[in-house]
């Protein structure tokens, strides 16, 4: 191996074939089976892109309705389940606990079942675990706040549902509209970490249950999906500091610490904007209504965004436009990193079905800095 072949964190290595989606930088376009991701979330939900990304077909209403009909069938959890979740300590990460609830459905498989890695084995799985993710996410919270369970709602659609269980409480139209173009922007996105991490695991034969176990552990981290948590968080200290008038000097310390700033940057777009951070701009302001310190939070946020270009030439990713979102609904912060994760499902489990399809174990290399020629005395 010689430093040639070396790539710091596989930067510009192409890891795989797919046909699931592709980041075309020149024509700054998310493409998804083909289709603008930025065009999907603008005319169509994300159920129906969620069926596009599965099964690589835009469906039809008999197929739309379809799905959703399976997705509630299959959003009760196992009784079990909610004893673990119980069970677990209430300190423990909501990611945390969501990667325990992925990982225990896998025991409710029987042995021949969770070892079929057949793309049809593989859809129904995927589907179960669709539709069992947000009943995990939202009431693994629940449990670590002591609050009773919210299971889902069979008389409510997929993203009302979500906001149900978050909420306990029927949710507006707005809201769901805005968290449907939030859950269709994060639904896909080529090979990140945690996409990544399950194709890695997918490619030794183990089970699409592990696999989304194994993302779910990459996207908790800061530098990945944790940071829509970590910008919210950020904003609302800038406010809790002194508001709008304190945001530059707060962003220019951070820059002196050379501290990142969560919510900026990003490992293929570099120094451009991210299209999803692009699209979803422009709808905070509809929303600032929604939370008293709306509009001071926002004037923040526009000003973090302008020192940071100027400083930094970084623009924002998704996850900065939509930890605020995220916020102006009143979801709890602790949630939105596992909503991030339930978002990504479909495309999850459209990368492992291709993975094991058409599978070559993951092996890379090491460029070995060690020493050589030691023998034992
Ligand atoms: C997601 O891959 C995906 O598609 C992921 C995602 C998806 O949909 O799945 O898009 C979701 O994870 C978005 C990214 C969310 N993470 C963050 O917002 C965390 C903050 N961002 C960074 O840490 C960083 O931008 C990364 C991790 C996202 C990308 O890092 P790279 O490609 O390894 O870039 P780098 O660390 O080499 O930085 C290049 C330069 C450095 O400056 P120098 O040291 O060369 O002078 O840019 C600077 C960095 O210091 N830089 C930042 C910065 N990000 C990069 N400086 C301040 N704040 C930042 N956020």
């Amino acid at each position: 191996m010689t430093n040639a072949e070396y790539s710091p964190g596989l930067e510009g290595v192409i890891a795989a074939p797919s046909t699931v989606s592709y980041l075309d930088l020149e024509k700054e376009e998310i493409v998804v089976r083909g289709y603008d991701l930025i065009e999907l979330a603008q005319k169509r939900s994300y159920l129906e892109t969620a069926y596009l990304v599965i099964h690589g077909h835009l469906p039809d209403e008999r197929e739309t309705m379809a799905f959703g009909e399976r997705l509630k069938e299959e959003s009760a959890l196992p009784k079990g389940a909610y004893s673990v979740l119980e069970a677990l300590p209430r300190q423990t990460n909501a990611m945390d606990a969501l990667r325990t609830g992925i990982s225990l459905l896998a025991s409710y498989e029987s042995p021949e079942v969770l070892q079929d890695n057949s793309t049809a084995a593989n859809l129904i799985k995927g589907l179960r675990i669709m539709a069992k993710g947000p009943v995990l996410a939202c009431n693994a919270y629940h449990a670590m706040k002591g609050q009773p369970f919210v299971p889902a709602d069979p008389k409510l659609g997929f993203i009302e549902n979500v906001l149900w269980m978050v909420h306990g409480k029927q949710p507006d139209q707005e809201s769901t509209e805005a968290l449907d173009l939030i859950f269709t922007c994060y639904i896909e996105h080529e090979m990140p970490n945690s996409t990544f991490a399950a194709r890695v695991i997918a490619s030794t034969l183990s089970d699409i249950y592990g696999a989304i176990t194994g993302a779910v552990a990459s996207l908790k981290g800061p530098l990945h999906g944790g940071a829509n948590e970590a910008a919210a968080m950020m904003l609302l200290d800038i406010l809790k500091q002194g508001g709008p008038s304190k945001a530059e000097e707060y962003i220019m310390d951070m820059r002196s610490r050379h501290e990142r700033v969560m919510g900026f940057g990003h490992r293929v777009y570099m120094r451009r904007y991210d299209p999803r951070a692009y699209l979803l701009k422009d709808y905070i302001p509809k929303f600032t209504h929604k939370k008293p310190e709306g509009e001071e939070l926002y004037a923040i946020y526009r000003t973090v965004e302008e020192v940071m270009f100027r400083e930094t030439k970084l623009y924002p990713n998704a996850d900065y436009p939509i930890g605020f979102l995220l916020y102006l609904l009143d979801i709890p912060i602790p949630l939105f990193t596992p909503l991030f994760l339930c978002a990504r499902i479909p495309g999850l489990v459209a990368h492992v079905v291709e993975q094991h399809a058409d599978n070559r174990l993951f092996r890379p290399r090491v460029l070995y800095q060690g020493p050589r020629g030691l023998h034992p005395a």
